[in-house]
């Protein structure tokens, strides 16, 4: 039904996804392509008020269930407001996360399970991406590259949550080799966004 392509970016926090988008952001646009960049949770007024919510330090007690359906109902909103109307316009939309993170965060790092999924099949109206690139790190490479600077609610958990994450994207990685495109985030800056760019362009092209 789209027609537009979509590109998302996932993997650790610290693992360089902010780096790489950045920079492909800026090859498309001197290419002068009509290209959306969102972030998860985020991207509308409203899914930017929840991101606020989920990730106060001071919402301590927030549970692992409020928390996934805070980040599905953020996502709701994005799609409906601005994703699909952008696919169906023929656009090309990337986003800073998306579903195979709260799989990754809820269903494996907060052991929440496949009702993660069955919830968040309200919230994507059967649009998943076209390409997924998962820059691919351990617990640890995130942690160095995050510690100078402060940590929001998700960032604070504990280092065991953190290897569950990082499974549940191994799991995702081999669940979806077509889609999900896994890419050594210890590599060199350069190394790993002209490999991006290959994938992107090569993808595009049969899409
Ligand atoms: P960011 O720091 O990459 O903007 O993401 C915000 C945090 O939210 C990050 O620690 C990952 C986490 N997160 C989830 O736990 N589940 C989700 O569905 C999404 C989109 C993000």
């Amino acid at each position: 039904m789209s027609k537009g392509f979509f590109i998302t970016f996932e993997g650790m926090d610290g693992s360089g996804k902010s780096t790489q988008i950045e920079i492909l952001k800026k090859r498309l646009e001197s290419n002068g392509e009509d290209v959306i960049f969102l972030r998860e949770p985020g991207g509308t007024p409203i899914s930017e008020k929840i991101r606020e919510i989920i990730l106060d330090k001071g919402n301590s007690e927030m549970t692992d269930v409020t928390e996934m359906l805070l980040y599905a109902a953020a996502r709701a909103q994005l799609v409906e407001e601005v994703i699909a109307p952008a696919l169906r316009a023929g656009r090309t939309v990337i986003c800073d996360r998306f579903i195979d993170s709260s799989i990754a965060y809820q269903a494996y790092g907060r052991e929440l399970g496949d009702c993660v999924s069955a919830v968040n099949s309200y919230a994507l109206g059967g649009i998943m991406p076209d390409l997924t690139i998962l820059l691919r790190s351990d617990a640890n490479l995130g942690e160095t590259r995050i510690r100078d600077r402060e940590k929001d609610r998700i960032e604070m958990a504990p280092d065991s949550f953190k290897d569950r994450v990082c499974r549940g994207y191994e799991l995702i990685e081999k669940a979806d080799p077509d889609r999900v495109v896994g890419i050594d985030a210890r590599d060199t800056v350069e190394n790993i966004s002209s490999r991006i760019w290959d994938e992107v362009e090569s993808r595009r092209g049969e899409a």
